[in-house]
């Protein structure tokens, strides 16, 4: 019998940079994300129309990883594996549709789908949060990157029509339904973010030291103000005082985006379009992980008439993302490619998405 497994990709509306201190973040899993048909076998066999080579495993993940995608598949195998897996492998194929290095989280999507796949051929019943924090190791154990949960919970809790504001800090998660009237709109700048190599781990490292000053409090339960004093006489120095500067804000932030989607009279655009605004500014002056493309995509998104843009995941390329008003969503994808091409000689590509149901088993 043949099965089939899909695991979406993400975008994050606002909370960047915030899910591994303990913070707040608000993606929604998009229409786009990996597909995996096939069924249990002996072995780990799997191909794919996106990624080259075959990866061949045992069910606990040992033997070659081989190329690059195989290391994720023996990863999330081997911390299956490690909370008592039964040993069952799956053979298939693998199809995508989400762009890789795109900051839209495909390595999140591919981890995700597999641990999926694993499971429900072992009868292995794994929650949620379980399964997205076993991805999540598996993305540390594949290629050494500390991320947080973020991009694995949202590919796994995901709904449709709706975004998930997610404590990272305590996994506690709720819905926050999209307003039909608006599209997600997300331009990749064409320029190739992988977090490996770029200065993720380092910007971790800096907030470590912003962290500290605040004596055991999650920087959620710190107000912005009380964060901007740590500088100066009370001593925190000026790199990690911004970086801790932006986590504390873009908490606030989180759940005032939360707010302005859902009040009684309908999305608050203008409130949409500050908060966003700020959410990016922070991002580029005082987390430092936004990059010229996208300071020109946001401004560009802006003035073709999106009600809110910003960057969007890791930084150092990929994506941004903005809120527009869906019967306008193509137009202002297309005006935003052509200006961009002008401007900068990049060609990038406009993805209008909507929120969709996280990883599930087709029936
Ligand atoms: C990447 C990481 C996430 C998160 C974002 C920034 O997408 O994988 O865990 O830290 O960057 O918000």
């Amino acid at each position: 019998m043949t099965r089939a497994f899909h695991a979406p990709g993400r975008v994050n509306l606002i909370g960047e940079h915030t899910d591994y201190s303990g913070g707040l973040v608000l993606p929604a899993a998009i229409d786009r994300g990996l597909t995996l048909t096939g069924d249990a076998a002996d072995r780990i066999a799997l191909e794919s129309d996106r990624y080259p080579g075959a990866v061949k495993l045992s069910p606990d993940g040992a033997g070659g990883a081989g190329q690059h995608w195989g290391r994720y598949v023996a990863a999330v195998a081997a911390e299956l594996d490690a909370l008592g897996r039964p040993a069952v492998g799956f053979a298939g194929a693998l199809s995508s549709d989400l762009p890789d290095g795109a900051g839209l989280s495909s390595s999140a999507a591919l981890e995700v789908v597999v641990a999926t796949a694993l499971c429900a051929v072992a009868d292995f019943p794994l929650g949620p949060p379980d399964l997205a924090a076993a991805c999540q190791r598996a993305e540390h154990r594949a290629v050494g990157v500390p991320s947080g949960i973020m991009d694995q919970a949202a590919s796994v809790l995901g709904r449709a029509d709706a975004a998930v504001l997610l404590d990272c800090g305590t996994l506690e998660h709720r819905l926050v339904g999209l307003p039909p009237s608006l599209a997600l709109l997300v331009v990749d700048s064409a320029v190739q973010r992988r977090l490996e190599g770029s200065g993720y781990a380092q910007r971790r490292t800096e907030l470590e030291v912003g962290l500290a000053a605040l004596g055991g409090r999650r920087p959620v339960d710190v107000a912005p103000v009380e964060a901007g004093a740590l500088g100066g006489a009370a001593g925190l120095d000026d790199v990690p005082l911004r970086r801790l500067r932006h986590v504390v804000a873009e908490n606030r932030r989180v759940e005032e985006v939360e707010m302005a989607l859902t009040g009684p009279q309908g999305a608050d655009l203008e409130a949409l379009g500050r908060l966003f605004a700020e959410s990016h500014a922070s991002l580029r002056d005082d987390f430092e992980v936004s990059t010229p493309e996208l300071d020109l995509l946001v401004d560009l998104a802006v003035g073709a008439g999106a009600a809110a843009a910003r960057m969007t995941g890791g930084g150092f390329g990929g994506s941004v993302v903005a809120l527009v008003l869906a019967e306008a969503a193509t137009e202002i994808g297309g005006q935003v490619v052509a200006a961009y091409a002008r401007r900068s000689g990049r060609s990038a590509t406009a993805y209008a998405c909507r929120a969709s149901e996280g990883a599930r088993e087709f029936a």
